[in-house]
């Protein structure tokens, strides 16, 4: 018997090793790894420098509690802010960012309407949870924190009906990741910006999947052209170290006073040592260019793709996030079983969506060999079909 939760439906792989872009499993047979371990290793695995780091951090302090100053938070602070306003606070996960985000616009704005949208993933926690717009994901778990709407995902008529002076916060991710891979559309976020400003509503934007060079600037923001009051991060930014972080802007520091909020590892030496170093790596103009590069040369790989089976209805994202909507559930569940057969780790969103969520680092003949394998199994597919 095991003795955990059967909460995660597991696959019948155990990873032993991971060197790069490709994942051993207990056999010894390899994979290229088209999930990054779900939008986390960004700068694959095994990187001789990040090991270097923490190894470093690991001889001399592993932990020091949130009641003395810490430098390495202040310098990834910095370095999150890119030179903006903002501070920030650390934690352990993405649903804690989020969490930590919905409590600061609470607290700052003394309001408790928050605004979020179909089909969009948050996290787990209740404050998470009852932001995610995902019946499913409620189920059982009843009553969920009060005052939340799920509104239409880029729709403008529904948020200009509900948004008033009551609304705390709007939170969206850019680009719905769980949720099936789906942009938001930049003139709907650009007005959504300027419905907050009218109404003194905070704008958070979750990018946790999307931050952190993966969609090809640092923040997906940036390529939105707009600037959110509170953001949050996880997944890329300890690049398999366990860490969040929340962003807000400087004006808003006194809603978070000493007592008002806190994590006991939140921080921790080890996560910001790491931490600073992929942003130290990720932040730079030649890194980001070739992100973009590379996503536009497996967006191609992909449009090229679609003309060839009519499984594909759809492919969409931004850099090295990739989503193809395919026909239906049962030919992605048995797309994705034939491509780890054929050595391909691929990720589900939504009901039918292959995710693709590479590391930052996959090179040009990876990348390329992975859509071959994609065409390989989805041509055999649509022959079985
Ligand atoms: C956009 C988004 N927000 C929040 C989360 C929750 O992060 P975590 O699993 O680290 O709590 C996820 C995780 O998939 C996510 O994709």
């Amino acid at each position: 018997m095991s003795y955990l939760f059967p909460n995660y439906q597991r696959k019948k792989i155990q990873w032993v090793k991971g060197i790069n872009n490709t994942l051993i499993d207990q056999d010894g047979k390899s994979y290229l790894d088209f999930t990054s371990g779900i939008g986390v290793m960004n700068l694959g695995y095994g990187d001789s420098n990040l090991n270097e780091v923490l190894s470093d951090q690991a001889a001399n302090l592993w932990h020091a509690p949130n009641l003395y100053e810490s430098k390495f938070q202040e310098e990834t602070a910095e370095k999150l802010a890119n030179g903006r306003d903002y501070v920030a606070y650390f934690c352990n996960s993405g649903a804690e960012a989020n969490e930590a985000a919905i409590k600061l616009a609470r607290k700052a704005t003394g309001r408790s309407k928050i605004i979020s949208f179909v089909n969009s993933f948050h996290g787990r926690t209740y404050g998470a949870m009852s932001a995610t717009g995902q019946e499913s994901i409620h189920q059982g778990f009843q009553p969920l924190v009060p005052d939340f709407e799920y509104l239409p995902f880029n729709d403008l008529d529904s948020l200009k009906q509900k948004i008033d002076k009551q609304t705390a916060a709007v939170i969206l991710e850019l680009i719905q990741g769980e949720g099936g891979v789906i942009p938001a559309k930049q003139e709907w976020v650009k007005q959504i910006k300027q419905l907050c400003r009218t109404t003194g509503t905070l704008l958070i934007i979750d990018e946790i999947q999307t931050g952190i060079g993966r969609t090809g600037s640092l923040y997906a923001y940036e390529q939105y052209e707009i600037e959110p009051d509170i953001f949050t991060l996880a997944k890329g930014l300890g690049n398999g170290i366990p860490v969040g972080a929340m962003l807000g802007k400087k004006s808003f520091a006194q809603a978070f006073g000493p007592g008002s909020h806190g994590s006991t590892f939140g921080g921790n030496n080890l996560a910001m040592r790491v931490a600073s170093e992929v942003l130290e790596r990720i932040n730079q103009p030649d890194f980001l260019l070739e992100v973009q590069r590379k996503g536009n040369l497996l967006m191609k790989g992909l449009n090229q793709l679609a003309l060839k089976t009519t499984l594909i209805k759809d492919v969409r994202g931004k850099g090295m996030m990739a989503g193809i909507e395919l026909t239906d559930a049962d030919v992605l569940a048995s797309v994705m079983e034939q491509l780890k057969e054929e050595g391909l780790i691929t990720l589900k969103a939504g009901q039918a969506v292959l995710r693709l969520l590479p590391p930052l680092t996959i090179s040009d003949e990876e990348l390329n060999r992975g859509v071959e394998l994609l065409e390989k199994v989805l041509c055999k597919e649509q022959k079985n079909d």
